[in-house]
Parts: structure tokens; sequence; C-alpha cells
């Protein structure tokens, strides 16, 4: 069998494609059929005087989404996509289609598109998406290997609560003790990090996120990096060394992907040289006040976006804001320790800040990696988890890897639908997923 992907190795040769029609054109004895099969698109011509009457008639009956089988000439086309186009020698039906296909030309509501995601994906804008999608997927398995990473693969169901209990997914376990859906796997990697040293684990999150935005999803997927021993400066130059990376992969491997999505590469080319400019939350916090009191607005930033003072979260504009005045990703850390997770360190100059950063894509992207050194005093951390109000037992085995042998650790964990979002540059994080999950959308 044949591929559309490998038709450039078949220039002037016979092949057979099994294809599906997305569009048909062309008038009277020629007529061109518009094909795709998963691993390509091409364009078929068929001229009345190179195939039976039969064959003609079926390939002027087909519908769109039709599968068809073709045999066909490769022919070398400078103008055509992919450099090839196929002269059509024989055609047959592979199957009938059962009613109208519903994704027509014409523009289709967003709502509409997600309804019939199972099908949309055939279509150039998400195929794309996914496509570069799984060139990152791979570029994060060959980034850890290359770094002497073991994966290491985080339970889906947990009985510890890590970012906060307000956003867990609670399991129904037969009226046992509780148990969440994963909000992440970093408590879990840590007891790996202790055993392998350098760990990662890639896995689906989910977070009972309540509010719609374009950057958050019930269920994500997370690559949480974990190593032992490790401090807050080797965290963040990991971050800037794996990130710069997936970017030149993406830009290596899937250009005809992000041109067909419109991505202006320039924007996307310096993520690709590392040299991520690094800023404290206080310093950041100033860059973002300066620009609101002077007014200067990244585009779709409210004027209305509040000023900051300390201690305060930053919300998505102020992201935007801070991300706007870098051309590549930024590194902010330090952040207030009240603001962020109990497990993170205080840092020894200014316990009111923990060692922690986040990293902000730029051109509104916001927040991809959150991160931090892990606390490793068990008396401190046993005191963090009582003041957050945490179960004690379901944390004494978290415990345990402070009990024995503790050491300074760190990681991270980076998004990978927000990743790709900004790499692709989508508006919207539901697009960088096969099937979406938010508070609206639980089908197909
Ligand atoms: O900053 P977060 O909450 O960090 C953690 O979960 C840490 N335990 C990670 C670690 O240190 N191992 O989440 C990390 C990243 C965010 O920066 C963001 O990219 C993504 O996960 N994220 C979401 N992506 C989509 N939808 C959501 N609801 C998300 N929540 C977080
Ligand atoms: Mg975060």
């Amino acid at each position: 069998m044949t591929f559309i992907s490998d038709l450039p190795r078949h220039i002037d040769k016979e092949v057979t494609l099994t294809a599906w029609l997305t569009d048909k054109t062309g008038r009277g004895k020629l007529q061109f059929l518009k094909l795709r099969d998963g691993s390509g698109f091409v364009q078929a011509a068929m001229s009345k005087n190179d195939v039976s009457e039969d064959a003609f008639e079926t390939g002027k009956r087909l519908v769109q989404e039709q599968a068809v089988r073709v045999t066909g000439v490769v022919r070398a086309d400078e103008r055509a996509p992919g450099g090839v186009e196929l002269g059509v020698k024989d055609l047959t039906v592979v199957s009938e289609n059962h009613g109208e296909y519903p994704i027509t030309p014409k523009e289709h509501g967003v709502d509409f598109l997600l309804d019939h995601r199972h099908v949309h994906l055939r279509h150039r804008r998400p195929w794309s998406i996914i496509r570069v999608r799984d060139c990152v997927q791979r570029a994060v398995a060959d980034f850890f290997h290359q770094e002497g990473f073991v994966r290491f693969d985080a339970p889906f169901f947990t009985p510890n609560a890590a970012e906060g209990t307000t956003e867990l997914f609670e399991i129904d376990l037969f009226g046992e003790d509780k148990a969440y859906l994963s909000q992440t796997g970093q408590l879990h990697a840590e007891a790996g990090a202790l055993a392998f040293g350098k760990v990662y684990t890639f896995g689906p999150t989910f977070r009972a996120e309540k509010s719609k935005t374009r950057r958050h999803l019930l269920e994500f997927w997370m690559i949480e990096p974990e190593v032992a021993p490790a401090t807050h400066e080797d965290n963040m130059a990991l971050q800037e060394r794996f990130v710069s990376f997936l970017v030149r992969r993406a830009l290596d491997e899937c250009e005809a992907e992000l041109t067909m999505l419109g991505r202006d590469l320039d924007k996307l080319r310096p993520a690709a040289e590392g040299n991520f400019p690094r800023v404290t939350y206080s310093d950041a916090l100033g860059v973002i006040n300066d620009r609101i009191t002077r007014g200067d607005f990244p585009e779709n930033v409210s004027p209305d976006t509040p000023l900051l003072t300390w201690g305060d979260d930053f919300g998505a504009p102020h992201e935007t804001i801070l991300g706007a005045s870098f051309d590549r990703p930024v590194i902010v850390e330090r952040y207030p320790a009240a603001i962020k997770a109990f497990y993170m360190q205080p840092d020894p100059r200014d316990e009111r800040v923990a060692l922690c950063d986040d990293m902000i894509a730029p051109e509104g992207y916001g927040e991809i990696i959150g991160g931090s050194e892990r606390i490793h005093d068990f008396e401190l951390l046993k005191r963090r988890i009582e003041h957050e109000g945490l179960p004690l037992e379901a944390f004494e085995w978290y415990l345990d890897l402070r009990r024995f042998g503790s050491v300074p650790h760190a990681g991270f964990g980076m998004g990978l639908e927000r990743t790709i979002a900004w790499i692709t540059g989508i508006d919207h994080i539901r697009e960088a997923i096969p099937f979406p999950r938010m508070l609206t959308r639980m089908r197909p």
C-alpha cells in the first residue's frame, strides 16, 4: 500500500492509493479530485481519455469524504503542494457514504466543528495541529532520553491533593478512603527522583476548573521532570534547554504544518535560541505596573486591567503584558510563597518568597511551565502540610522521602496543550488536543 506522503519517491511510477475525496473541481472531460489519506493531501487529475467509462462516471459521482481506491501515475508538479500530482488511470469506490457529510467547505462555527470533532480531525487545520503535537511529544521523549532521564509513569488515581483542594475530581472508591484524579504526577515523581536520579512523567492530569478560559482544560497532558539532587538554578536551566529544544524540533520538522496553519515563524524563532530572560516576581510586577500606568497595553488586553500590589497572583492579562515585553519565553522566579504550593522551598535570603518559577510564553499564551525546588526538611514540610489543612495520613509516604536520605531536589511541570497552542499560534487550547474536555464539552 502506498501513502500520499510516499509519492515524491515514486515520480513517473504507477501507484495505488486508498484515499478520501475532500473536494472536486473541473468540468467535462477533465476532473480534478482533491484527495487525502491521513498522511497528506494530493490532487488527482482524471481525464476521460485515460480511464474507462465506468471509472470516469464513478469519479464524477464521488461525494465529499467518500473512500476510493485510485490507481495512477505520479507526476512531478512544482506548483502542487508536496510537489506531485496524480494522473488517474483507474478508480473504484471502497464504500458508499450513508447520508450527507456534515462539514462542507463553507464556514462553520467553532461549536459545530467541536461537535463534529470525530470527523473534523480529517481537515487540514486540526490535522496540522495534531501532527505538531505528535512531533513535540516525540521531542519530549528524545530530549529526556538524551539528558539521561528515566520515564516514570505516575498513577492517575491518587490519595493526595497537591495543587490546592478546589480543583479536585473526587472518585467514589466503594466507601473506602478518598481518592482523586491526579492534578499532578509530581509527588510520585519525587519518589522516582530519589530512586532514579532524573525522571519525568508524561501523562494526563485532571483539574475541575470551573472557569471558562482559552487556557484551561479539565483534562490536559503534563510533562513533569524531577531531579535529585538539584537546585532552583539547575531547574531553570533545564527548563530553558527543554523548551528551546522543543521549538527547534518543531521548526525543523513541522515547517509545512506550521505554514499551513499560518504561523508567523519569525515570532517563534527566538525561542529556539535559548537565552530566556529571567526576572524576579518583584521585578516582573514592576514591569507590568509600569506598562499599565503608561497605558501601554498589548493587543487583546483590556485597559481596565488592574494594577498589582506585592503578593497578588498574576492574572491572564498581567501574564500577557509581561509576555509581550520579550521576544521569547520569560522565566519569572521567586513568587510570594503564600500564593504558591505548600511543597516549595522558601528562599533562604527572604522567607516570604519561594524558590520557584513560572515560564511565561510570549504572544499572550501565558504560563506554560510551573516549577520549584522542593522542601527537603522533614519538620518544615510536615508543618506546611498541616498548615495547608491537608490530611497528614495521606502524606506520610511523601514525608518518608524526607525521613530517609532527604536531599534538595527540584522539578517542574509543562502543560503540553498550552505549549502546542503557542507553537502552532492557535488562539484556544481546545484545538491542541484531539478530544478536548471542558466544562461545556464532554462529547464526542
Ligand atoms: O503550575 P502547575 O499547577 O504546576 C504543577 O502542577 C506542579 N506540580 C508541576 C511540577 O512542579 N511538577 O501546572 C503546570 C503547568 C502549567 O504551567 C500549565 O502549563 C499547565 O500545567 N496547566 C494546564 N493546562 C491546561 N489546562 C489546565 N487546566 C492547566 N492547569 C495547569
Ligand atoms: Mg502554575
